[in-house]
């Protein structure tokens, strides 16, 4: 192993867990330490090739925490079980860079950070709306460049939001946050397309409706469509939080970005791929109403030709769950998996993890997405 890229904490414990990435706060550190682990965190900002993983796996190594950038496939869950490894934990919620087959065939639980970026996430989607909405980018640039000379009726005219058609693909947890945000904070209507029914946001809509009604105000309404393509059609907004899998990839492509309104506006804070890149930048060219707000690229971090220079598209470099509760809280959920796992403990029996960012943690592990394949014990049942 390289000795000048990796930090190494509790370098005497009997278990080995290497980190591919240093990790906001310090708790996650005294989880993993607190389960006898001598912690090994690469402190390059690369990302790691599989080579270079799997030379840090060598002989010996009892888990790891690695991140969405890393292809976590055959090769390296085969090294792992090679040496030893009990657990390993993708410090995302996403998992799309984990063949959670080859996971399973080798033993190897597959620990993700459900629930704490939930908000965040959300909250970064809301950002790009607006900052696409309002222009704000191409403002900023304006006036940054010294060409701001006064006030003008006309300057950077953008789109009022309030009372709009937001329309949701995929109302899952982030979802359905983004979904309750744009209703409550801007009185929006909701479309959202989903394989399940989202009965929580449903109930909330009809009742924040009410309540909109008794004050006299204008209600709003949620309803779930059967099309992806109807959604695109009456939306004023798409916002994509959608998994990306064989089904999604470019689930936005041309013909569906001809579907949406000329003065539409996209938002993405999911995966890349799910929307075809290319197809994206020749619309916007097209269409200089069209609007989008990305967060996440087809081709990380490469932009696809052209994307940079559109002053119709505003873009971040995925950082929608970047608050440092969030990225904390997801450091601690990775290295309770991590922990738990090696400790023998059950899995985790709820989707709400809140009780893990608490004092007194649950013996269990978070989320453990292979965990019912792998026939591993669930908490609180015998
Ligand atoms: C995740 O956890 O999947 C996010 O993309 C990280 O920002």
């Amino acid at each position: 192993m390289d000795a000048y890229s990796w930090h190494i904490v509790n370098p005497d414990a009997p278990r080995r867990v290497i980190v591919t990435k240093e990790l906001p706060g310090t708790r996650w550190i005294d989880i993993l330490t607190a389960a006898d682990c001598r912690v090994e965190v690469c402190t390059d900002e690369a990302v790691l090739a599989v080579e270079r993983i799997r030379a840090a796996i060598g002989g010996r190594c009892d888990g790891a925490i690695g991140q969405l950038t890393e292809p976590w496939g055959e090769e390296l869950f085969a090294a792992l079980a090679a040496a030893g490894g009990r657990a390993y934990s993708n410090y995302a919620v996403g998992f799309n860079n984990v063949d959670l087959a080859a996971a399973t065939a080798h033993g190897i639980p597959v620990g993700n950070t459900p629930g704490v970026l939930t908000e965040t996430t959300a909250e970064m989607a809301v950002a790009l709306t607006f900052a696409a909405a309002r222009r704000t980018g191409e403002a900023e640039r304006f006036l940054r460049a010294g060409r701001f000379h006064g006030w003008l009726p006309r300057l950077f005219l953008g789109d009022l939001l309030h009372g709009a058609t937001v329309g949701i693909v995929g109302a899952g947890r982030i979802g359905a946050a983004y979904a309750r945000m744009m209703m409550e904070g801007h009185k929006t209507h909701v479309l959202y397309y989903d394989l399940h029914r989202n009965a929580d946001l449903e109930d909330f809509a009809v009742a924040y409706a009410r309540f909109l009604e008794a004050r006299g105000e204008a209600p709003v309404a949620c309803r779930r469509v059967d099309t992806v393509a109807e959604l695109l059609e009456a939306s004023d907004v798409v916002s994509l939080h959608t998994l990306l899998d064989d089904t999604t990839r470019h689930l936005i492509d041309a013909g569906r970005l001809a579907r949406m309104k000329p003065d539409a506006i996209l938002v993405n804070t999911s995966r890349g791929p799910v929307v075809d890149e290319a197809a994206l930048v020749a619309h916007c060219r097209r269409n200089p109403d069209f609007r989008a707000g990305l967060d996440v690229f087809e081709d990380e971090p490469a932009l696809a030709p052209g994307l940079a220079a559109l002053e119709n598209v505003v873009i971040v470099p995925h950082i929608a769950s970047a608050t440092r509760w969030t990225r904390e809280g997801m450091a601690v959920l990775a290295a309770a998996n991590v922990a738990a796992l090696l400790r023998g403990r059950p899995v985790w029996n709820r989707p709400d993890v809140a009780a893990f960012l608490g004092d007194a943690p649950p013996p269990a592990a978070p989320s453990v997405l292979n965990a019912e394949a792998l026939g591993l014990a669930v908490y609180g049942t015998d």
